[in-house]
């Protein structure tokens, strides 16, 4: 055998012994694949006896890559090894991984927050009453926050909202930006675009620049809602939320509905429902009046209607916004709003 016969035969053995240990895919043919190539009969086993019967000079020149091989081909069974073990292990088909008695990992199911459910009860409620849901940005201008609703410059109604003031204002600096203090907003917004009739309800986030206590946080959600069409009264207004307290809340509520100022309803009251918990008796949910106040409504201001383009004397509408949190803790028992966004699960989870 000449020096280049025998490092050509180490090679292309190095080869084909590479290629076949990649389709050994157990312990057992990784066995028997060493017992092939690096047995003490094994073919590498045998080119490197064979090495002895060379004269010397030649023996050392092909010793040096027969020994490359052996070494090649012993990583090569080392890898091999770890792959398959590690393969075994991911696919859970490691025989020494597998406890069938272990229970299985519980998958982490996630809920909806109580401020979705309840915005979304109060939506369903006016959708099946023929309203539709739209939303509006956050982020306001002075103009439609206020004025529109003919809550002027310098006007004192303006301190019922206090507000949380953008650092900017449109180009003419005329118009400053603000954090909405409510969704009332969106009735300007919505009838500038809209011909009468209008039926809506608008959920969506307010922020003001109040003291937290139980029942006041500094952001909450409020559900704007506006009815405008030829013929509406007062009538309706009470008949409208009437049925939406029933629902909300049972079909056995009463309501009380009294006198409140906002500057952009005329007539404008608030409305309450009968104590749930006490049945109107008198009891702490209720402060001993029986009663619970859940929101805010009226008749749409002529002014209103006649900013936004649509003639007074032809379109009349009620519009009313009540707070979803404020909701959620009658209904639900909550003793304090803040639980709503203190990221604490133990709260949170009650409602998944
Ligand atoms: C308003 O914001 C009027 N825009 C409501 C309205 C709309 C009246 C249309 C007439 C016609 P008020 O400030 O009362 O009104 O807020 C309405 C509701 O928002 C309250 O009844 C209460 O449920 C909720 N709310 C107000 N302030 C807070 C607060 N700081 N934290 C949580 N909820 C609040």
């Amino acid at each position: 055998m000449s020096e280049g016969n025998t490092s050509n035969q180490v090679e292309d053995l190095k080869y084909r012994a590479l290629q076949e240990l990649e389709s050994a895919s157990d312990a057992e043919q990784l066995e028997a694949w060493r017992v092939a190539y690096l047995g003490r009969r094994g073919e590498l086993t045998q080119v490197l006896r064979s090495l002895g019967s060379l004269p010397a000079d030649e023996r050392r020149a092909a010793g040096a890559p027969a020994n490359a091989v052996r070494s090649a081909l012993e990583q090569g069974l080392e890898d091999r090894e770890l792959q398959i073990k590690r393969a075994a292990a991911e696919n859970g088909t490691a025989g020494e991984a597998i406890d069938v008695t272990l229970p299985g990992w519980p998958t982490p199911r996630g809920g909806l927050h109580p401020t979705t459910r309840i915005v979304r009860d109060i939506c369903n409620a006016f959708t099946s009453m023929g309203f539709s849901v739209v939303e509006g940005p956050e982020v306001e201008w002075d103009t439609y926050n206020f004025e529109k609703l003919n809550i002027p410059k310098g006007h004192p109604a303006r301190d019922m909202w206090a507000t949380l003031w953008v650092d900017h204002t449109d180009e003419d600096g005329e118009h400053p930006m603000l954090m909405r203090t409510h969704t009332s907003p969106m009735q300007a917004r919505i009838m500038e675009k809209t011909d009468p009739p209008v039926r809506v309800v608008v959920p969506g986030r307010c922020y003001r620049y109040e003291a937290t206590d139980p029942t006041h946080e500094w952001h909450f959600y409020q559900v704007e809602g506006l009815a405008v069409d030829r013929g509406i009264t007062m009538a309706d207004l009470k008949g409208t939320l009437y049925e939406f307290a029933r629902r909300i809340f049972g079909v056995d509520r009463k309501v009380r509905f009294r006198c409140d100022y906002f500057p952009f309803v005329e007539p404008g009251v608030d409305m309450s429902i009968d104590c749930f918990l006490c049945d109107g008796k008198g009891c702490r949910v209720c402060a001993d009046t029986g009663w619970i106040e859940i929101m805010g409504a009226g008749m749409v201001h002529p002014k209103v209607l006649e900013g936004v383009g649509y003639d007074p004397n032809i379109y009349t509408g009620f519009a009313f916004g009540m707070g979803p949190e404020r909701i959620a803790l009658l209904k639900y028992g909550i003793e304090d709003i803040r639980l709503f966004y203190a990221n604490d699960l133990r709260f949170l989870r009650q409602f998944a």
